[in-house]
């Protein structure tokens, strides 16, 4: 049968910018969904840049001004793939046009942008997803199914940690394309709104709610060259976070993201112990899921590793033959696929605007306890 068109109006062509357009690209080759993804216009602020990556990635036109993309009649979804201070005015922009709004993380660069991002799209009934890409990686998955079907039993602990090395360099600028992640105007916070959002939406949606951290945070490098004021400004953002946390449902974690572990370009790692089972994940090692089930006969109890690439994997009945993984991009078409499965059944496309809210109320506790030096509420 003839799928529906659903027109797609991207803002921002960087990293996010083609890991999307590859995702609405592709889904329809695998996925058999009620709607055919159609790239009708790009918008970024350098309109020769924004033609070729239309010309690259086959967008029917360019816009310069985000409000002229959500103004126009022919599109259905805006996909917010800029800069952290963007999304909120480019979100409730949409929502108010009626558009149906999908954007990346973190929600907003602080719970109370982002509630009011969850006040619009609520309010104009459109449907909404943020880009928490990572629930999407086949094992995570999996990692999910196991809990609910209670497999590991009572949780005690989660452990998480994402790892970088890149700005450790004093001399690197902060501000501008590429660097606005350093800019805390633009970005809102360092690495606890832009690693530990990804570990807290992780660990909430297989664990459940938090309830208090209690946090703790460092900024190595106190000034740098600012790429767009040309002088030397304080940097605001965080360079390492880390925080303990306690879930509602009793057990205790740990978190711990920076910039500065020399030697990790983005170690997102997981593990959670039951009181039957433990399982742990890695993003270097995407596909694999490693499993101890203490109820195995002891002789040959021990940890397994799991590859994840059979047909009864979450989504792997649509790739290749069993034993061929996949990787990063997947996790993107497969969350477009969610979404427009979602919207084709009338049902709720996770993680929500509200969902996102839940784990920027998190982040801003983090980065209240470091302040205060004192546990703080987590859902306040
Ligand atoms: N889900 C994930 O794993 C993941 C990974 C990376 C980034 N992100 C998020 O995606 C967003 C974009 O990050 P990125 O790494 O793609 O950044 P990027 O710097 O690679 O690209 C940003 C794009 O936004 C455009 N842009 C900036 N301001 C704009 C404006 N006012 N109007 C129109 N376009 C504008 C830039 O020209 C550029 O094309 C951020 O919110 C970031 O936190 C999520």
């Amino acid at each position: 049968m003839a799928k529906k068109p659903l027109n797609v109006g991207i803002v921002g062509y960087g990293f996010m910018g083609r890991t999307h357009s590859n995702a609405f690209s592709q889904v329809n080759h695998f996925f058999d969904v009620p709607y055919r993804p159609v790239l009708k216009a790009v918008c970024a602020r350098d309109a020769g840049k924004a033609k070729t990556f239309a010309e690259q990635w086959g967008y029917e036109s360019v816009e310069t001004d985000w409000r002229k993309l959500v103004e126009r009649k022919d599109i259905d979804v805006i996909d917010i793939a800029s800069p952290n201070d963007t999304h909120h005015d480019i979100a409730i922009a949409a929502a108010k046009a009626g558009k149906m709004v999908m954007c990346e993380k973190p929600l907003g660069r602080s719970a109370a942008e982002s509630l009011k991002m969850v006040e619009a799209v609520e309010k104009s009934k459109v449907p909404n997803m943020v880009w928490y890409n990572y629930r999407r990686v086949p094992a995570v998955t999996l990692a999910k199914q196991l809990i609910d079907e209670g497999k590991l039993g009572r949780i005690f602990h989660y452990r998480a940690k994402f790892l970088q090395d890149w700005t450790i360099s004093k001399d690197l600028p902060q501000g501008g394309q590429g660097l606005w992640r350093l800019d805390v105007d633009v970005a809102g916070s360092g690495v606890t709104g832009d690693l530990l959002a990804h570990c807290i939406d992780t660990a909430m949606w297989l664990n459940g709610g938090i309830t208090k951290v209690s946090g703790m945070t460092e900024t190595f490098i106190k000034e740098r060259h600012h790429n767009i004021t040309g002088k030397k400004e304080v940097v605001g953002i965080d360079d390492a976070s880390l925080f303990l946390a306690r879930f509602a449902n009793g057990s205790l974690a740990s978190f711990e993201a920076t910039r500065y572990a020399r030697g990790h370009k983005a170690l997102y790692t997981f593990e959670i112990n039951g009181e039957n089972a433990s399982i742990a994940w890695d993003l270097h090692d995407l596909h694999r899921l490693q499993y101890f089930d203490h109820r195995d006969e002891g002789r040959t109890r021990g940890w397994r590793s799991l590859h994840i690439t059979d047909g009864d994997h979450p989504y792997m009945d649509k790739w290749w033959v069993p034993g061929l993984q996949i990787g990063y991009e997947h996790t993107f078409i497969h969350q477009v696929a969610d979404f427009l499965d979602a919207v084709g059944g009338g049902k709720v496309a996770a993680p929500t605007f509200r969902d996102a809210l839940a784990t920027d109320r998190v982040t801003d506790a983090v980065l209240k306890s470091a302040r205060t030096g004192q546990w703080e509420n987590a859902n306040d």
